[in-house]
This record gives structure tokens, C-alpha cells and sequence, in this order.
């Protein structure tokens, strides 16, 4: 665990020894989905679990058998079996008779702007959008990028192309044109769903122009189909774009949706590996849809008649897809849909929404709850929040203030906390407290969830004992695991499955307490976790190093108090650049921008003279990782030239952040 910040595991290993625990409250206790005897039902008979879980899915033919696992690790489950994603997220709710139930109420960011969207109306919206594709030339498999803001149209799309079958890749709105472009260049999407553009921070923000530069790129692009969000200025090009009103409001509502077989592909989304190219995870029909309908049902005790539920998440990230999509409308949840930011126009934004909508249950990420109480406790207080009765964190470790703050101010000390760990390629939760049967203690994701199987190894592979750490791994299939990356099965291989035979490694440090539950610690590997995003070091520096003026850049993730990590970046210029000029730090940070997105900026940028390297030529990162959190600097005995170190520690003093 070499690579693992060492403060991190300290403050951990301090915090696990003045560990609380809440035990479920009795009420939701005595009615909860999923009850104790789970855990020993999936125990026994794993296979069998998983089928009665896809039980909750309509099948037009049911499977055969529930898992192929005779080519691993390339698994095939519920084989034989067909279904559409589409028809088990929106039709069936109807046909069902909940056609007038509303599937979300969406929040515009500027005030006022709300719409309450049905199943019916979703259906005919889905089914309206599936007869445009077809019209665009879409067919079965080929696959459609959307770059969309927080609107019920991207919802609409999603689901439109579940329907047809023709895989998409969302890509969020935040990265840049390049990223875009390397994304719809890597599967091949010919046809990309965008808008004018979307409102946050209080203003509109553009999303055409990208797509625009990003068909500059490449020549993959023949159509572009685009909602007006805005009514903002666009450029247009009659022979690729393609109005969304134009379109899609003169098809029919009726769509008959075709079955396709449990493993055809449903999603394809982009996430940040060890090295520089972005990894296309790939999602398939039935597996995934069972995962996060499960999980989306168990982890958060969902009752859909009466539960109001909001996921905050992004579209453009897994827990969007997982948990704002796939799974509350395969269980015909009704939730709440929200397009801006929370400080917009003013901090108590999402609380004032909880109000409005009576939300019970809220699902967000722990850097948007340290957040909130930098802002302070007085501006939840002034609202009514008593609907809630869950709280979930996703996307990073939750710091043990942070996870009782949340369960005291927002949840009112009654409602338990899920920390739920899970991974874009894991496609579900796999590891979370169940809020009706299991105690929770801040800062562990505890248990996994019945159906999995997961473990805490060394380096060897072997189980590690109670009150130690490792490596987190999960040892058997799990029905919403990613397949492979998009056109790469060997890096597939090699990056989850080749460290220990038979076993998925998530890239994630953990321990297990006294009690055997599990405590996530972060990440192992050269992935960063930004705001609860992943970000790939390499990733960034091969952005710097594009730069004319940059020779060499090492990039580390250092702690940070609202963001959980924030990337701290060490830049080599070229001689011929001499200092860089008075702006260099700003136009490094914008060149990121540029090639990534905002997401990816480092918070601090320090130009040195030399990087601190092994005899062998490797950049010692966690001397770096060092530096950037203002700690003694460690062994430093490897290095090949140890006056490096000193040099780099001047120049962190000097360096200003912006
Ligand atoms: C981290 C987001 C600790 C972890 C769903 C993982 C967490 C990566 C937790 C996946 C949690 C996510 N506790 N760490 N509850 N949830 N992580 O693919 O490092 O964007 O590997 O999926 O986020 O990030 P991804």
C-alpha cells in the first residue's frame, strides 16, 4: 500500500478507534425491502438470488440460464433471455396503469421554470425520439453520443436509444471539445443529441460550440440533433444539424419496441484509467438493469408509492445513469430532476427544492456536503426537510464530519446515512449499509450488499484479517458488471482481472475493522478523485506536456478539505521558454481546461527545475504528494539526486494558487 497517502491512512486509522454506530431506526426496520435473511440467501444460493432479483424486470423471454462464467472474465447473464430497457423503465408502468404517475419533477435552474413529466407523457416523448433516430439513419448498434444539460430531453434520449437498440455514450457536459471528440472518435458515434445549452450558476453556458469544433476533429459526425434549452445564439449547418422541435415533435407517440437479447449492449460511458486514454466501460441490457434496479430498491428501501427521490448527480456520470435513470424508473420511482447549481440563486437551493417536493429520499456526493457546511448550518435550518427519511453519499471516502454532519442537519439525527461504494464499471452499488437492517458507522461503506462478494486482499491475494488493510476486490460476477472496454478486451483483462486469478480489482485501498466492516481509503492507482470525479494524472500531464512551453509535468492528487483531492501539478518548461511570462500558471490551467474540460484544472501549478526521480527514471509521486499537503518529506533515499527534493520544497513556498 506503498502508493496510499500515509496521512489519509492515519486519519482513518483514528477515526475507526472513536467509531460510532447507528443502528436502524425501528420503524423503517420493521418494514424494510430487504430483510437480514438476504444476506444468507444470497450466501446459499448466489445464482438464485440474482434470479429472483431479475424477477422485477419484464421479460418478453425469460433466460435460460442465469450466468455464462465459462470465459472469464468475460461473463454472459440471464443467457436466452430478451427484453428492452425502455419498455421496463417507462411502458410497462403505463400499460400498468401509473401512466399519470409523474416520473420527474423537473427544477430549472432559473426560478419558476418547473415541469412534471408522467410516465404516459415519457412514454410518448421516448417513443417520439426513437422514430427520429430511426429517421436520422440510426440503426441497432450503432451507437449515439449525447452532450446534453440536466433536461428531461436527455432522459428522453437515453431511453430512446435503449430503445432501438443503439448504444449511447454520454458525455458530460463539462469536458471540453477534445474530450469530446476523442470519445465520439472512439466508438464510432455518428449521430450526437446536444442543446443551444443549459443554465448553471446562474447564467447560460454553451454546449453547441463544442460539438461544433468537436466534428472539426474528425469526420465521424453526420448528424446533430439539438434541443433548444436557451435560445442562445448557434451556429448552424443545415447539412448536419437537425432541430430537436423540427424533428421529434412531428414523429407519432407510438413505438413498437423491439426485444433484444439480455446481453446486447445498452451504454458505453467514458472513465479515467491509469493512463492517458479514457476507458470506454461497457454496460449490457438485462445484468445491468437488474443491478441497479436491485440496488436502487434495497439500498435505499424505495417504496415507489409513496418515496420522493432525488439523486444529484450529473447524467453525464454512472451514478446519473445508474441512479437518476435506469434504475428509480425501472422501479417507476417518482423523483425529482434538477438542472443547475445549488448556490443558484442563492445556498439554500436544493433544500428549498426537498421542501417543495416533500424528497424522502436524497442521494449526493460528500464534496457537495463539505461544502454546504463551509456555507453554514443556518441556511438548512430555515427550511422544512422533516419528508426526508434517507440520505446517501456516492463518488469518494466521506470524512466522519462530514457524514454526521449530514445525517444531523439535513437528516434531523433521524434518518440512517448509506455510503455507497461502487465504481462506474461495477454499474451498482456493491458495498453499502441497508437502512433498514444494518447498523452504520461514519466513514465505512460497511457491508456488501447481498448478491455480492467482496474482500479486502494483500499483495499475494490472500483474505487480509479483521483490523487490517489491502486492496479491495470483488470475487464472484456480479449481473451489472462492465463486459469490457469498448474495442480494447485485453486492456480489459489486464487492467481488472490480471493482478490475482479470478479476481476484479477496483483500483481502491480499504481496510476491514475489528467488526469486518469495510472502510474504503481511496484510490491505489494514478486515478484522482476530484469533487467525486475520476480524474487520470496522466491524463493531465500528457494535456500539459501538449503545451509548447512544457518539457515534462508530473501531476499528484493532494488532499484537499472541500474537494477531497485537487490536483497539484509540477511543470518543467521548455528552455526556450525561459520563465514561461508573467501568465504561465493561468495559461497552463486554461490549456487543461482546453483539452479536458474545467473539471480537470489543476488548483496549483509549480514550475520547477527538476522533478525527483529513481535511479530507474521514475517520478517519485508521493515526494510530490508531499510537498503539495505541506508534509515532511518522506524517504527520500532512492532518489537519484536527493537535492531535488530541496530545490521542488522552495519553490512549493513561492508558488501562489489561484
Ligand atoms: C470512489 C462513482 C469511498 C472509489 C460511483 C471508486 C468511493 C471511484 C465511494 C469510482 C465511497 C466511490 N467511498 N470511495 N462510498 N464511492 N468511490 O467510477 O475510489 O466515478 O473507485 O463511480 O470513486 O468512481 P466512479
Amino acid at each position: 500500500m506503498t502508493q496510499q497517502s500515509d496521512a489519509q491512512n492515519q486519519t482513518l486509522s483514528n477515526l475507526m478507534h472513536e467509531e460510532r454506530r447507528f443502528d436502524p431506526p425501528a420503524d423503517l426496520a420493521a418494514q424494510a425491502n430487504l430483510t437480514a435473511t438476504a444476506y444468507d440467501e444470497a450466501a446459499a444460493d448466489r445464482l438464485g438470488f440474482w434470479a429472483k432479483q431479475a424477477e422485477r424486470l419484464s421479460w418478453a423471454t425469460r433466460w435460460d440460464e442465469v450466468l455464462d462464467w465459462s470465459n472469464p472474465p468475460f461473463a454472459q447473464w440471464f443467457v436466452g433471455g430478451k427484453l428492452n430497457a425502455a419498455y421496463n423503465c417507462v411502458d410497462r408502468h403505463v400499460e400498468a396503469g401509473a401512466g399519470d404517475k409523474v416520473a420527474f419533477h423537473w427544477v430549472g435552474e432559473p426560478e419558476g421554470e418547473t415541469r412534471d413529466i408522467t410516465y404516459a407523457q415519457l412514454k410518448d416523448e421516448v417513443c417520439q425520439a426513437a422514430n427520429a433516430l430511426v429517421e436520422l439513419g440510426v440503426k441497432t448498434g450503432d451507437r449515439v453520443a449525447i452532450y446534453m444539460p440536466m433536461i428531461p430531453e436527455t432522459v428522453v434520449t437515453m431511453l430512446a436509444c435503449a430503445r432501438i437498440g443503439a448504444p449511447h455514450t454520454v458525455v458530460f457536459g463539462g469536458f471540453s471539445a477534445d474530450a469530446l471528440a476523442s470519445r465520439i472518435e472512439d466508438c464510432d458515434a455518428q449521430v450526437v443529441v446536444t442543446a443551444d445549452g443549459g443554465y448553471r450558476r446562474g447564467a447560460a453556458s454553451a454546449l453547441k460550440p463544442a460539438v461544433d469544433e468537436a466534428r472539426t476533429k474528425n469526420s465521424v459526425v453526420r448528424k446533430v440533433l439539438v434541443v433548444r434549452r436557451t435560445g442562445q445564439e448557434v451556429a448552424w449547418d443545415d447539412s448536419v444539424d437537425v432541430w430537436w422541435h423540427d424533428l421529434v415533435a412531428k414523429q407519432s407517440t407510438e413505438h413498437a419496441c423491439e426485444f433484444f437479447d439480455a446481453e446486447h449492449p445498452l451504454y458505453v460511458m467514458y472513465t479515467s484509467g491509469t493512463t492517458g486514454k479514457p476507458k470506454g466501460i461497457l454496460h449490457t441490457t438485462a445484468g445491468y438493469l437488474v443491478g441497479a434496479a436491485y440496488t436502487h430498491w434495497g439500498v435505499f428501501d424505495l417504496k415507489p408509492e409513496t418515496d420522493v427521490y432525488w439523486c444529484t448527480a450529473d447524467i453525464g456520470w454512472v451514478t446519473g445513469h445508474s441512479y437518476m435513470v435506469y434504475g428509480p424508473l425501472a422501479n417507476q420511482t417518482t423523483s425529482v430532476m434538477y438542472e443547475g447549481t445549488p448556490d443558484s440563486p442563492h445556498q439554500g437551493r436544493w433544500w428549498e427544492i426537498i421542501e417543495q417536493y416533500k424528497v424522502t429520499i436524497f442521494y449526493t456526493a460528500p464534496t457537495a456536503i463539505r461544502t454546504f457546511m463551509k456555507w453554514g448550518d443556518e441556511i438548512p435550518a430555515k427550511y422544512d426537510m422533516s419528508s426526508l427519511r434517507i440520505l446517501g453519499s456516492v463518488g469518494e471516502p466521506i470524512n466522519p464530519e462530514a457524514y454526521v454532519w449530514y445525517r444531523e442537519t439535513i437528516g434531523g439525527s433521524r434518518t440512517p446515512v448509506v455510503d455507497t461504494w461502487w465504481q462506474t464499471e461495477t454499474g451498482a452499488i456493491m458495498i453499502s449499509p441497508l437502512p433498514g437492517v444494518t447498523s452504520a458507522k461514519p466513514g465505512s461503506a460497511m457491508t456488501p450488499v447481498p448478491g455480492v462478494v467482496a474482500d479486502v486482499v494483500d499483495d499475494d491475494g490472500n483474505s487480509v484479517p479483521d483490523g487490517s488493510g489491502g486492496y479491495l476486490v470483488l470475487k464472484e460476477p456480479w449481473p451489472s458488471m462492465l463486459r469490457t472496454l469498448w474495442g480494447d478486451d485485453e486492456r480489459f483483462k489486464e487492467t481488472y482481472w490480471s493482478r490475482w486469478p479470478g479476481m476484479y480489482f477496483a483500483g481502491d485501498g480499504a481496510k476491514k475493522d475489528e467488526d469486518g466492516d469495510i472502510w474504503v481509503l481511496g484510490r491505489v492507482d494514478d486515478v484522482m478523485n476530484v469533487s467525486g470525479h475520476r480524474l487520470s494524472t496522466t491524463e493531465i500531464e500528457s494535456a500539459l506536456v501538449s503545451h509548447p512551453k512544457v518539457a515534462e509535468a508530473a501531476v499528484v492528487g493532494a488532499t484537499d478539505e472541500t474537494t477531497g483531492q485537487a490536483v497539484v501539478a509540477y511543470v518543467i518548461l521548455r528552455s526556450a521558454a525561459g520563465d514561461g511570462g508573467p501568465d504561465i500558471v493561468k495559461e497552463l490551467r486554461d490549456h487543461v481546461a482546453k483539452e479536458i474540460g474545467a473539471i480537470a484544472k489543476p488548483r496549483q501549478i509549480m514550475i520547477v527545475a527538476e522533478l525527483p526521480k529513481t535511479r530507474s527514471g521514475k517520478i517519485m509521486r508521493r515526494l510530490l504528494r508531499d510537498v503539495a499537503e505541506n508534509r515532511t518529506v518522506g524517504d527520500v533515499t532512492t532518489l537519484a539526486d536527493s537535492t531535488v527534493m530541496d530545490l521542488i520544497k522552495e519553490g512549493a513556498a513561492t508558488s501562489t494558487e489561484d
